[in-house]
């Protein structure tokens, strides 16, 4: 098999495909969504994994960063997802100060998302320090994807959203963090925002694969933010997304269209709209100008027709 050969349409996508599609140089594809019919499309397109990112708190639900986002968002929008995907992989991301406490109360919090969020694996940010939960709720049986390099839940930490491990040094600790996760069993690790070349280094030294965002071509899959690469993110667009469309410009133009047609009384027109049968009408408007009202419809309670 080559790096050409596209994933079998007919197969669900496990931790298992995603290991053999590294052993096989096919790269693995990954984006995000956070309800249904996103869902049903970027699977329906064919992506590898869909991850109910905790960037839904910044690009769905108003927020400045992900911290706010809870564990009932993330169980509310995985559901959402896992009743429009039929195929990809759904990895849900940890929110913030669910997995950091304890480990037992990390594994409680992931349960959730599997059992009744409908997720087949959990993401949680975090190097070494979080081994040992990784392996924790990795020996419950449930996947952990890692992810490592610019972590959004640590931007105070990091001063701003920036490229991490430019120095040798920070370099050195990110591939120590990326064998830690892979000791604690983690099938997979997101690596954000980090020099192309040591994501390179990464993605062969560790056997697991590896997922990259703002860290080069050099990795074992790619993942992006939807509304970053369909033009619903607003004007901004982070360096390393590549905008494939303009959705935005194309709802905005729907809606002023929508709203032009409502005022010039153009919508709705027949075609969008249910006619009563002429007889009845007229049998309606007589009854309804001589003022009786408790007539005995013999149609009451029926529809359609
Ligand atoms: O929340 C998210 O969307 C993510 C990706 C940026 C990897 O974690």
């Amino acid at each position: 098999m080559s790096a050409t050969v596209p994933p079998d349409p007919s197969r669900s996508v496990t931790i298992t495909t995603l290991q053999s599609a590294k052993a096989v140089h096919r790269p693995i594809v990954m984006i995000t969504a956070y309800d249904a019919p996103t869902a049903r499309l970027v699977d329906e397109a064919g992506v590898d994994v869909i991850l109910v990112g905790d960037s839904v708190g910044m690009v769905a639900l108003g927020y400045d960063s992900t911290l706010p986002v809870t564990l009932a968002d993330m169980l509310h929008h995985t559901r959402a997802v896992a009743r429009g995907t039929k195929r990809a992989l759904i990895v849900t991301d940890m929110p913030f100060m669910t997995f950091q406490i304890s480990a037992e109360e990390a594994l409680r919090n992931a349960g959730l998302l599997i059992a009744q969020g409908g997720a087949g694996a959990v993401k949680l940010e975090g190097g070494m320090r979080v081994a040992a939960t990784v392996a924790k709720i990795v020996e419950a049986g449930i996947p952990v994807m890692g992810h490592v390099g610019l972590t959004p839940q640590s931007v105070h930490q990091f001063g701003g959203y920036r490229v991490q491990a430019k120095q040798t040094s920070a370099a050195l600790k990110l591939i120590e963090d990326c064998q830690a996760l892979q000791a604690a069993g983690a099938f997979a690790i997101v690596l954000e925002c980090i020099p192309t070349e040591l994501a390179a280094v990464v993605s062969q030294e560790i056997s697991i694969p590896t997922i990259g965002i703002g860290a080069g071509g050099g990795c074992d899959g790619q993942v992006q933010v939807f509304h970053d690469l369909v033009g619903m993110g607003g004007d901004f667009t982070p360096r390393h997304a590549k905008r494939y469309a303009e959705i935005g410009d194309t709802i905005r133009a729907a809606v002023e269209h929508y709203a032009q047609d409502v005022r010039d009384r153009a919508f709705p027109k027949a075609a969008q709209s249910t006619a009563m049968d002429p007889q009845q009408f007229a049998e309606f408007e007589a009854h309804h100008a001589s003022g009786i009202c408790d007539i005995a419809d013999s149609d009451a309670g029926t529809e359609g027709g």
